[in-house]
């Protein structure tokens, strides 16, 4: 059994080790503790050329931001280890590994190898860029109807504020961005709705990271799409329009180099997926919303033996329908070359739909491992998921 000793020293071990260590999230808390912090998080930035690392506390209302080098770095890491943070993710160049604290206090530990490492970003002001600050006015939100012409949040809107810079700061984390060349660079947000994260997303890249682009959100509801291209031109934003198609149906003069997809349903996480894969896109983002289409496939198959307790609950069918789904995404995703990671979205009290699934191409190659994954999971359960049948593949 793991002691908490061990925890702790292996995480000291990856954070410091500073020829491996890309990023680290402290979040939640421990069962019967209390914290300030919901979450912070650690990464190499680089500071008048000498390295440091950069650690980023946020609660509800704000965030901090300290960068430390030298001894300085361990005295604040060691504080912070005995904060009673719950979960603990650690990303290197060769694995992620995850700790889990357990209600009864012993951290469960998981480590999955990476087969292509990223390149941090060491921009040391990347938070500052993507993070907008309740108590500055920002035209957009202000048109979009979350801010108050004084930079206030509105009432009932803080969630969708909060959501929009935690969908931001995933973003950024992909660390990704500063890789592209092309400009200008082309962003597509399929199934936008209420647009509140096509608004965000053109004035980070525009406007936080100073990037031509040129996004653009789609939506088969037409009165939402005319209501956005009105606030664009009032907001002077020609290079943000929307299309009133479905995600199916979308031809871009240009194939996008991102491709987003948040809460859109059911199976048009699939599509917009597919769209990503089939142009190539550099990034694809997506939140899904609720699968229909492998549960109805494991209703009509023979459950498999082992799993018969399991499935013998409604609540539970569902669950194990939600995470296939989205394993056999991530598994497809990286068989096409795309390195993937399943991060939280929003916090799980505002929504059960909370998972988001975070792809960066990284290889022309197809992944044979994932390939080989893809089969034996799809063997076990016998069922054919619509992403695969959608890029028609056996
Ligand atoms: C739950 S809303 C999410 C809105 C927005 N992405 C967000 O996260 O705030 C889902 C949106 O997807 C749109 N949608 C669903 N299927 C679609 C499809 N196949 N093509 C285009 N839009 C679609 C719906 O009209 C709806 O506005």
């Amino acid at each position: 059994m793991n002691t908490d000793s061990d925890f702790q020293q292996l995480l000291l071990e990856n954070i410091l080790n500073t020829d491996i260590f890309i990023r680290a999230t402290f979040s939640g808390q421990q069962k019967g503790q209390s914290l300030r912090w919901e979450r912070v998080t650690l990464r190499p930035v680089l500071i008048k050329q000498k390295r440091h690392l950069q650690f980023s506390y946020f609660d509800a209302t704000q965030h901090i931001t300290h960068n430390h080098a030298d001894d300085a770095v361990v005295t604040e890491l060691t504080q912070l280890l005995h904060l009673p943070f719950r979960n603990f993710s650690v990303v290197t160049k060769h694995e992620q590994v995850q700790i889990n604290i357990s209600k009864k206090g012993k951290p469960v530990i998981t480590r999955h190898k990476i087969e292509t490492a990223e390149t941090p970003d060491l921009a040391h002001d990347r938070t500052k860029n993507h993070a907008l600050a309740e108590g500055t006015p920002q035209p957009f939100l202000v048109e979009i109807g979350i801010m108050t012409d004084d930079g206030r949040i509105k009432a009932g809107q803080r969630d969708k504020f909060r959501q929009i810079n935690e969908f931001l700061r995933l973003l950024a984390e992909t660390g990704s961005l500063s890789q592209f060349e092309k400009q200008p660079l082309r962003a597509v947000d399929f199934g936008c709705g209420s647009a509140a994260l096509t608004f965000a997303l053109y004035h980070y890249l525009q406007q936080g990271r100073q990037r031509p682009a040129q996004v653009t959100g789609v939506d088969v509801k037409t009165h939402l799409i005319e209501r956005h291209r009105e606030i664009a031109q009032k907001l002077g934003w020609q290079s943000l329009t929307f299309e009133p198609t479905t995600i199916q149906e979308y031809q871009p003069e240009t194939p996008p180099d991102i491709v987003i997809a948040l809460h859109a349903c059911d199976t048009a996480t699939d599509d917009a997926i597919a769209q990503g894969i089939r142009w190539n896109s550099k990034i694809i983002i997506c939140a899904p919303c609720c699968h229909h289409d492998l549960q109805a496939q494991l209703a009509a198959q023979p459950t498999p033996t082992p799993f018969m307790p399991v499935l013998r609950y409604g609540l539970f069918h569902e669950r194990i329908g939600d995470v296939l789904t989205d394993s056999f995404r991530t598994l497809i995703l990286r068989r096409m070359g795309y390195r993937v990671d399943v991060v939280q979205f929003v916090p799980a009290e505002h929504t059960p739909k909370n998972l988001m699934i975070r792809a960066v191409k990284v290889s022309e190659q197809s992944n044979s491992d994932a390939e080989r994954e893809y089969a034996e999971l799809q063997q076990y359960w016998q069922v054919t998921p619509y992403l695969q049948r959608l890029l028609n593949f056996s």
